[in-house]
C-alpha cells in the first residue's frame, strides 16, 4: 500500500465533494483552519476507543446520536442542552433498565456535510444544485444560495468548537449529575407513557442513590456520581475540512483527526479504492463504516484489512443501515464473514437510514414501526450468529419535532406539517427516542440473563 499522508486522498478518485469555484479561497480558507487550535484531543480520542474495544468484548454498549444536520440557523445553548438531556436520558435508561454499562457518542459539534442522492434538485421546474449541509452551501433554494463558500467550514468549525464548550461544561459542570435524574425529563406532551416510565425509573435511581449515600458513596467523593463523558462523532464527508484539521500527536507521533472523536464513512463514500476510505486509513480515530444494502461481503472483507489491518480493538464500528425490509436478507452473511476472520469490531445499527419513506404529504418520513422493526432484527440476528449487537445510532433531537411517524404518542402523517424542521432527514423526537431505548434496555437485559 502507498505511503499515507493527510492528502493522500487528493490523488484518488472521490465521491461527494462539493466543486468550489475560487479555488484560492478554498486554499485560504484550508491554510486559515490549519492554524485553528484542534476540537479533541488525541488522549480522549484514545480512550474512546479504550471504551469501544469494551463494546466489542460486550462489556458495554454503543449510543450514538444526533442531528441529521446540525444547522447555523438552528444553532441554541437550548437546542445543545436538549440533546444532551435526551442522551444523557436514554444512556440512564439502558444503563439502569439494561443493565450496562453505555458508551456516548454524539452527532454533534461537526455533523454539517451532508451526501446526496443526486448532484441536483428540481422544484417547479427549476433545477439546482442539491443543498449539502450548512458547511458547503445553504438550504434556501436560489442558485446563489446553492454555490460552495468555503468560508462555511470556518463558521461549522466555531460552532462546533462553541457546541463542544457547552457540552464538556454539561458533561462536569453538575448538570449530568445523577441526583438531576429527574431534571432531563422532557416530555413533548406530560402524560407520555415514555416519561412516565422514565419518571418512575428515575424515583428507583433516587432510592439506589440514598442507600449509597447512606454508605458512603456520593457526588463529592465518586465523580463517576456526578460527571460524564460525551464524545462527539460526524461523517468526515468534507474531506479537505477533516484534512485541516488532522494533526500529529506529539506524544506518539500518529495522526489524529481533531474535528471530532469518532469519524464515519458513509454508504454512498466507502468505496475501497476511493479518497474517503484513504484519508481514514491513516488516522488513529476509531472509524465507523456505514454498511447498506448493496455492502458485499468482499468489499468489507477488504475494507477491514485497509482500514485496521493491525486489528485494533476498538478502531471500527460497522454501522448495519439496511432498512427493516431487507436487513434480514443482507445482514446474516455480513457478520458470518467478520465471525469467520474473527476480527474486532463494533456492529452497531442505524435503523434510520434505510426505512426513509415519502408521505402522501410530500414529506420525507420514517415510522417508528419500521425502525423497531430494523432493531430488533438486528438483535435476533446478531444472536442468531453469536456475535454481539453492540450499539445503535439514531437521528434525533430533543426538541418536539414531528418528523417521524408513529410511536406511543401517534404522530400520523397529516400531522407531520406541525414541527417538521429538519435541515435534512427526519428524525426521532424525545418521546420516540425515550420509548426505543427502553425497548432496547429490555432487549439488553434479556440477552444478560
Ligand atoms: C447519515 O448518517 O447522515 C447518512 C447520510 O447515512 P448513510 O451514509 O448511511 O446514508
Ligand atoms: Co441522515
Amino acid at each position: 500500500m502507498s505511503v499515507w499522508t493527510p492528502n493522500s486522498w487528493r490523488d484518488l478518485p472521490v465521491k461527494q465533494l462539493p466543486t468550489y469555484p475560487d479555488l484560492t479561497a478554498l486554499q485560504s480558507i484550508e491554510a486559515e483552519l490549519k492554524q485553528q487550535p484542534p476540537l479533541v484531543f488525541a488522549g480522549e480520542i484514545r480512550s474512546l476507543k479504550a471504551d469501544l474495544a469494551r463494546v466489542s468484548r460486550g462489556e458495554a454498549f454503543l449510543l450514538q446520536g444526533g442531528d441529521c444536520a446540525e444547522s447555523f440557523n438552528e444553532f441554541s445553548a437550548d437546542k445543545i442542552k436538549d440533546t444532551f438531556k435526551l442522551l444523557m436520558q436514554m444512556a440512564v435508561v439502558l444503563a439502569f433498565a439494561g443493565s450496562c454499562p453505555v458508551v456516548k457518542v454524539g452527532r454533534i459539534a461537526g455533523q454539517f456535510a451532508k451526501p446526496r442522492s443526486s448532484d441536483t434538485e428540481t422544484i417547479d421546474g427549476v433545477e439546482l444544485p442539491s443543498y449539502r449541509g450548512d458547511n458547503v452551501n445553504s438550504a434556501e433554494f436560489t442558485a446563489e444560495a446553492r454555490i460552495p463558500d468555503p468560508e462555511r467550514m470556518l463558521k461549522a468549525y466555531h460552532q462546533s468548537s462553541a457546541t463542544l464548550n457547552l457540552l464538556r461544561a454539561f458533561s462536569r459542570g453538575g448538570f449530568a449529575d445523577l441526583h438531576q435524574v429527574h431534571k432531563w425529563n422532557q416530555g413533548f406532551v406530560s402524560q407520555s407513557p415514555a416519561h412516565e416510565k422514565y419518571e418512575a425509573l428515575a424515583a428507583q435511581i433516587d432510592q439506589a442513590l440514598s442507600f449509597m449515600a447512606a454508605c458512603g458513596l456520593n457526588s463529592d467523593n465518586t465523580p463517576q456520581l456526578s460527571e460524564t463523558t460525551l464524545y462527539t462523532s460526524h461523517e468526515a464527508l468534507l474531506l479537505p475540512y477533516e484534512e485541516a484539521l488532522t494533526r500529529q500527536d506529539s506524544l506518539t507521533n500518529g495522526w489524529y483527526d481533531c474535528s471530532a472523536h469518532m469519524l464515519w464513512i458513509g454508504d454512498r463514500t466507502r468505496q475501497p479504492d476511493h479518497a474517503h476510505v484513504e484519508f481514514l486509513r491513516g488516522v488513529q480515530n476509531p472509524v465507523g463504516v456505514k454498511v447498506g444494502p448493496t455492502t458485499q461481503v468482499d468489499d468489507l472483507k477488504r475494507l477491514l484489512e485497509i482500514l485496521n489491518p493491525e486489528n485494533e480493538a476498538g478502531r471500527i464500528n460497522l454501522i448495519a443501515r439496511m432498512g427493516a425490509d431487507k436487513i434480514g436478507d443482507h445482514l446474516p452473511q455480513l457478520v458470518r464473514a467478520v465471525n469467520d476472520l474473527g476480527v474486532n469490531v463494533v456492529w452497531s445499527n442505524d435503523p434510520m437510514h434505510g426505512n426513509t419513506v415519502k408521505a402522501s404529504s410530500g414529506y420525507k418520513t420514517r415510522s417508528v414501526d419500521a425502525i423497531l422493526s430494523e432493531m430488533k432484527a438486528f438483535f435476533e440476528i446478531h444472536k442468531a450468529e453469536g456475535s454481539y449487537a453492540g450499539g445503535v445510532h439514531f437521528e434525533m433531537t430533543g426538541n418536539h419535532v414531528t418528523e417521524c411517524v408513529g410511536g406511543a404518542y401517534q404522530i400520523t402523517e397529516s400531522a407531520l406539517a406541525e414541527r417538521y424542521i429538519t435541515q435534512c432527514d427526519p428524525r426521532l423526537n424525545a418521546d420516540q427516542s425515550l420509548e426505543l431505548a427502553f425497548m432496547i434496555a429490555d432487549t439488553l437485559k434479556a440477552a444478560r440473563k
